[in-house]
């Protein structure tokens, strides 16, 4: 049906649960990092299977401790995706670190592994892989690679919480991994990550550079138990998340998985309306088993086949009241990295491809059914006035 109301791109999903459990917050009398936020962490950690879990206010910040951790030195190299929010690449240059774009496949926009070898050099330190709209990258290629090349894998897990690799939650692993709760995520704490890590030294100086590098946070230092004093170890940030945060992402963890089947089965909707709808690439499925957190939903709109480029598609959808998203422009074509780090035209083609012609359909877990059904219909209203 075509809409008299707007659908946005996203929603966040929060229910009277959450509210209550912030109000329950703001009247405990202490509201920002607390009991809350260790219910959160060790909850996250149980979830996805990892000894620790580091709470932030940011994915953003998570990358950026992960970077710091590595002491890049100038000339440095890290590896990644150019198809990624600027995050993932500025933390890099930030570091000091020069990123290092590896291309995507066409099909499942997540790195290419094949391509990876013939990047690396001796100066690379790290290689970011980002489980695109929350399908895992394929782990095991890039854990032959790293431990032949003695190279570190810090995961971009923005898109992955809930996904699994080959039956293991992502998060898991041994190497860091680095979620995001901003409000499109699949769970959310308003803003927010999170970081997991197996290794003990990695959690503490992680902890401690999430707290300006003072030996006790607020928590610690107001108990009654705490003796007076504090030391500083080393310089940090100012990156925690607050007691209001931890206590919505307590409940958003519990509602997780029926947060992500509703998106399974709305994916599974926009699959089956959409595939045979003629000028219009559908997302893939890589080949090993894992689970997909179904956090976005992409489509490939190339001008050749719709009629239209993906541009002037979503200026349409918004005209029949429809929100789209846009992940991602390439990063090395973003003004800052075509200055900085410039690569000739078509040295990624794929990723120059995708850039060119994603877009993102409405995707969560409040949407109804009769949603998917209206997205489709403006859709095949748009591919009958532009397709020849
Ligand atoms: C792939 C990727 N990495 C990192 C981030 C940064 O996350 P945050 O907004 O929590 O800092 C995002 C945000 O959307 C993202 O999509």
């Amino acid at each position: 049906m075509r809409r008299n109301t707007f659908l946005p791109f996203s929603r966040p999903d929060i229910g009277q649960d959450e509210t209550n459990a912030v109000v329950d917050v703001l009247s405990s009398g202490w509201i920002t990092s607390g009991p809350k936020v260790q219910d959160f962490e060790q909850a996250f950690a149980e979830y996805v299977c990892s000894p620790y879990a580091l709470s932030l206010s940011s994915c953003t910040a998570g990358l950026h401790l992960a970077m710091n951790l590595l002491d890049l030195k100038p000339g440095d190299e890290v590896i990644t995706t150019s198809l990624t929010w600027p995050a993932t690449v500025n933390m890099i240059h930030l570091c000091g670190g020069k990123p290092v774009f590896v291309d995507v496949e066409r099909n499942t926009i997540n790195l290419d592994v094949s391509r990876v070898e013939e990047a690396i050099t001796e100066r690379t330190r790290a290689i970011i892989p980002v489980h695109f709209a929350g399908q895992a990258c394929d782990l095991d290629g890039l854990r032959d690679i790293c431990k032949r090349r003695g190279i570190e894998i810090i995961e971009d897990a923005a898109h992955a919480v809930g996904s699994e690799y080959k039956g293991k939650r992502i998060g898991s692993s041994d190497n860091i991994a680095i979620f995001s709760f901003h409000p499109i995520k699949n769970m959310t704490t308003g803003e927010g990550g999170m970081i997991t890590t197996h290794d003990k030294e990695t959690y503490d100086k992680l902890r401690l550079l999430r707290f300006h590098g003072v030996d006790k946070d607020a928590w610690r230092r107001y108990g009654k138990a705490e003796k007076e004093g504090y030391d500083l170890l080393i310089p940090g940030w100012k990156y925690n998340m607050t007691d209001m945060q931890a206590a919505i992402g307590v409940v958003q963890l519990k509602r997780l998985d029926e947060m992500t089947e509703r998106r399974e089965k709305l994916v599974a909707l926009y699959d089956s309306l959409l595939r045979d709808v003629k000028g219009l690439t559908l997302p893939a499925n890589v080949p090993y088993s894992i689970r997909h957190a179904c956090h976005l939903y992409t489509l490939i709109v190339d001008k050749d086949k719709a009629g239209i480029t993906r541009d002037e598609f979503m200026q349409e959808m918004k005209k029949l009241n429809i929100g789209t998203g846009l992940h991602f422009l390439a990063v090395h074509q973003l003004s800052f990295y075509k200055r900085h780090y410039p690569l000739p035209d078509g040295s990624l083609p794929e990723t120059e491809y995708i850039s060119e012609r994603i877009v993102s359909l409405p995707l969560y877990s409040l949407m109804k059914e009769t949603d998917v059904q209206d997205v489709v219909f403006a859709i095949q209203d748009i591919l009958k006035r532009f397709k020849k």
